[in-house]
């Protein structure tokens, strides 16, 4: 199986692969999620021979799950517009394209997985329709995304300037997010969606845990902070609210929820 890139498409993404904190990003991520994911991932039964699309795999390690599921008589093709992360494996292509642009085979796979992908794309609707073609009739499609609305994640922090600090720094992230086309409540709609694309039996399953200070959601705040410092300045946040936030965040005293993660799943009728 190829799949072609038709050309480059305006990237929306406000993070970026290749920067510094890419690679640490992209690990915090999975380390907070892919629990979630590969239970998920499990219960669809996904078997030797299954043929999987995995779609934004940052780090790659649910493509690479999906691969050790799938076993050497199945695939995993990992798109993603940088895919510098990804790790090569025998029954694994790791493909550079933008899904937007991307052209996917009609009726080829039995399982499409985008996690963290979806909420940053504009057209996400018109992606999805695209993703429904490429499913086989009676194929699946697993989406995960963070609803961001809620903006009480910080439940304790070491003193009341770096909870007003926090507060600063996420309302600009947010905002960055946003302007960059993000919809930050789309995951709890996101079974509408799946629903409008033709998608059937859909399932929707919402996962939180609190994280203590120093651990993967709290990093993330941290190399976020770093990786987005010029915008998040630019928004407004001072230097020193972003040291606050980066000492609360390593202060094990600390304790910040993740946001509401919507996992939701969809098949594609059988003809
Ligand atoms: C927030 S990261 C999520 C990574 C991984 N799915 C996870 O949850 O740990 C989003 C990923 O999607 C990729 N991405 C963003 N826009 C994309 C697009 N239009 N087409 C393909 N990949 C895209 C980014 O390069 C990045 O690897």
């Amino acid at each position: 199986m190829s799949i072609t890139t038709t050309g480059p498409a305006t990237s929306q993404y406000s993070f970026d692969n290749a920067a510094r904190e890419g690679d640490e990003q992209l690990r915090l991520l999975a380390g907070i999620l892919d629990e979630h994911s590969t239970g998920v991932l499990a219960r669809t039964g996904v078997t030797a021979g299954w043929r999987c699309l995995d779609i934004g795999p940052g780090a790659g390690t649910v493509t690479h799950w999906l691969a050790g599921r799938v076993g050497p008589g199945g695939h995993v093709t990992s798109l993603d517009l940088d895919p510098q992360h990804i790790p090569a494996a025998g029954n694994v292509t790791v493909q550079q394209g933008d899904v937007r642009t991307t052209e996917l085979p009609a009726d080829h796979f039995d399982l499409i997985h985008a996690r963290l992908l979806l909420l940053h794309l504009t057209d996400r609707d018109e992606v999805i329709r695209r993703l429904v073609a490429t499913l086989k009739p009676g194929g699946l499609l697993v989406t995960s995304d963070w609803d961001t609305t809620r903006h009480d994640v910080l439940l304790h922090a070491p003193n009341e300037a770096a909870t007003a600090a926090f507060g600063v720094f996420q309302e600009a992230l947010l905002g960055i997010l946003e302007s960059n086309g993000a919809d930050l409540g789309w995951a709890h709609r996101a079974p509408l969606s799946l629903r409008a694309a033709g998608l059937v039996d859909i399932e929707t399953e919402v996962h939180n845990r609190l994280w203590p200070g120093g651990t993967a959601a709290n990093l993330l705040h941290v190399s976020n902070s770093y990786q987005l410092r010029d915008a998040l300045v630019a928004r407004g946040v001072t230097p020193e609210q972003l040291d606050l936030v980066r000492a609360a965040m390593l202060d094990p005293e600390t304790m910040v929820y993740c946001y509401l993660t919507y996992t939701s799943i969809g098949r594609r009728p059988s003809r």
